[in-house]
């Protein structure tokens, strides 16, 4: 699809009036109005977000700790620690040396024995996440496990230096007694440093064991000890999110089935979380990023409170015993599913189980949250195809609905919106009944103008639609050169035009992937950006936005000469009603290079004077947000109708929401 089109295009038949504008001509289109027929209710999951641990989305973006590999679990130990005053990594004995002690009792296995032979030459050093972000002011709890294993070492000095290596701050620990302690301090910062590191010097000379070496911001999203990122989580609860989907993604099937997202590995005491190589770290040979893990300092529990946080339904996916198809493909055997049923059914528990009675739940009571977080979804694997896929999910909704029938299940349709695997598991899951099927998308901007009208035919009487991943590619799929670019974000916007107005059947829908770091991202285009300091919202972001704050409680049928508005002409558009706000609510995308004039005609609606009106648009098609500037942000106005007349001009290249009291 052109966005290109010219002034001749108006040319094509629409029952329409033209009018001159002052250098241009703009065609006029009529929209009628109305209440649909048979009534359709938006459900209020219909704008979610999906969040992935991919381009360091976890540790290193939203949970707020910054050091990495603060418990020396990595596969390569050292990964993020260097001594820079020794010459290698192996033992020195002019200064000091630091070897990697395991314990293979535990889940947080390792731990690090530092000898200082001479205090005033170690010196230890973390390097963040691409570096340790600190702001002005601001307040760091600095804290650490030590074992104070032989000789003097009387005091832990911190300090945090930047990129010069000139000193910003310091604080000094006292070490009290022989055996493992926690000793917790407070760094406060005079300066803004976007990539600082953390400097650890020893007071006297011997041996110490020291584990969980940690730095975390005390300004954090609810201000939670050990939580999560303000400003990250601040944008997540703007869009006013139905749900939230967690872990992900790929995450959750793992490369091999060994590195599949196991979530009893995730919850309880943070510093018993096992470590786990991150899938992404090899995900693509031209973004490798060896240094990416997964503490699970953000686990399921803190997936739960984020959703009751944002006031999101939690939608959690399970591994349904399949590896990702595109890495190992590894199965586990029929004979050998029951534990993967069984994760899913304790973590059914684990959400609503009495904490009093059951074990699951009274682990989250432990935790601080005694109330069920009354989960009513669940995903039974990501993005597996073929007949493996049909024959496990049958077990698990098995499973799943004799023990909690009103669980919802949310079923997937594989990596591909349309072809033969596609086919075969819409097929097949039709005749299972399945709830909800998700379905992903990754396409060119003009496949998504394209399908605007995807859900237009869709079988009422089958499973709902979770359109669980979409985003519209400027280059290609995994192409390391995609863009967030306007383009991209408008051709989503007119394509979900076409997934409110199929609300019948669309129940649930999110963009994805959700956040990605500037220095340590995977995979692009994101709806988050963000580096150690702050963030920026895309072009899709804000779509995204004015789709979800407006998502209206009922679908009304906004129509052109008896025709839903579907690409006709580069001009889309749904309508719904908001029964609690009182108002209606008219979007409308147009991808033309035209501006457009829309007449709307409500009909057997009485809408008040008052036209509150918010534009979307981009200086171009190319254009992009950043660090800097947010070029591409709503503007929004009100003004009063004239003549009663509900008109308004569609800029070329904009999506335009148009908001009217109800009387
Ligand atoms: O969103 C990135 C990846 O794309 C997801 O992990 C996967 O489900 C899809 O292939």
């Amino acid at each position: 699809m052109s966005t290109k089109n010219t002034i001749l295009s108006i040319t094509m038949s629409l029952g329409c009036t033209l009018f001159s504008a002052q250098h241009t001509t703009v065609r006029t289109y009529n929209l009628d109005l109305k209440e649909n027929p048979a009534p359709v209710t938006i459900q209020p999951t219909m704008y979610g977000i999906f969040f992935e641990d991919i381009n360091f989305a976890a540790d290193g973006g939203l949970y707020a700790e910054l050091i990495k590999n603060r418990s020396f679990e990595f596969d390569e130990p050292f990964t993020g620690w260097k001594q820079p005053n020794t010459k290698t990594l192996s033992p020195n004995l002019d200064s000091g040396f630091l070897t990697i002690y395991t314990d293979h009792s535990k889940s947080n296995k390792n731990y690090a024995r530092i000898t200082v032979l001479n205090n005033k030459n170690y010196l230890l050093e973390n390097e963040g996440f691409r570096g340790i972000g600190i702001h002005e002011g601001a307040k760091y709890d600095f804290s650490f496990d030590l074992e104070n294993v032989s000789g003097n070492i009387a005091a832990v000095n911190a300090r945090l230096v930047d990129e010069s290596g000139k000193e910003i701050a310091s604080v000094s620990t006292i070490i009290k007694q022989k055996g493992w302690q926690k000793y917790n301090t407070v760094l406060q910062t005079p300066r803004t440093v976007e990539k600082a590191k953390l400097q650890i010097t020893f007071t006297g000379n011997g041996i110490v064991n020291m584990d969980m070496i940690s730095l975390f911001p005390q300004d954090t999203w609810k201000n939670r000890k050990g939580g999560l990122r303000r400003d990250l989580v601040q944008k997540l609860d703007d869009l006013q999110p139905g749900f939230l989907r967690f872990p992900g993604g790929c995450i959750v099937e793992g490369r091999t089935l060994a590195e599949r997202y196991q979530w009893k590995k995730t919850v309880g005491n943070v510093a018993d979380r096992e470590y786990l190589i991150n899938k992404w770290s090899t995900g693509f040979p031209h973004r490798l990023t060896p240094d990416y893990g997964q503490s699970f300092g953000l686990g399921f529990f803190e997936y739960f409170q984020l959703s009751e946080d944002l006031g999101a339904e939690p939608v959690p996916i399970l591994s349904c015993g399949m590896a990702c198809q595109f890495n190992t493909a590894e199965l586990v055997k029929m004979e050998d599913l029951d534990p993967y049923v069984q994760d899913a059914l304790d973590l059914i528990e684990f959400a609503n189980g009495d904490s009093g009675t059951t074990k699951w739940g009274k682990l989250r009571a432990d935790m601080g949250h005694a109330k069920p977080f009354n989960l009513k979804l669940i995903g039974v694997g990501n993005e597996q195809w073929g007949p493996d896929y049909i024959e496990r999910y049958k077990v698990f909704e098995k499973a799943i609905h004799a023990k909690y029938p009103g669980i919802k299940i949310i079923s997937g349709s594989g990596p591909s919106p349309d072809g033969e695997f596609f086919e075969y598991g819409w097929k097949e899951l039709k005749q299972l009944n399945a709830q909800i099927v998700d379905e992903h998308y990754y396409n060119s901007p003009d496949w998504f103008m394209r399908n605007a009208g995807r859900y237009d035919h869709y079988d009422r009487s089958g499973p709902k639609v979770f359109a669980g991943e979409y985003a519209a590619q400027s280059v290609g799929v995994v192409k390391p050169d995609n863009k967030n670019n306007w383009l991209t974000a408008l051709s989503e916007a007119a394509f979900m035009t076409g997934l409110e107005r199929n609300a019948d059947v669309v129940h649930m829908t999110s963009y994805a992937p959700l956040f990605a770091h500037a220095d340590g991202w995977q995979w692009t285009p994101d709806l988050i950006w963000f580096n150690n300091l702050k963030s920026y919202a895309t072009p899709n972001y804000y779509v995204q936005k004015l789709f979800s704050n407006n998502k209206g409680t009922d679908l009304l049928k906004v129509e052109n000469e008896g025709k839903v508005l579907s690409g006709q002409e580069n001009l889309y558009a749904t309508a719904v009603k908001d029964t609690k706000k009182n108002e209606i609510i008219i979007k409308i995308v147009n991808t033309d290079a035209q501006a457009k004039k829309i007449n709307i005609n409500p009909i057997n609606l009485k809408v008040g004077k008052k036209l509150n009106r918010i534009d979307l648009s981009a200086p171009a098609l190319s254009s992009e947000n950043n660090f800097n500037t947010e070029s591409v942000m709503p503007k929004e106005e009100t003004s009063l109708l004239k003549n009663g007349k509900i008109t308004a001009e569609i800029p070329a290249n904009s999506l335009v929401v148009l908001k009217l009291e109800l009387i």
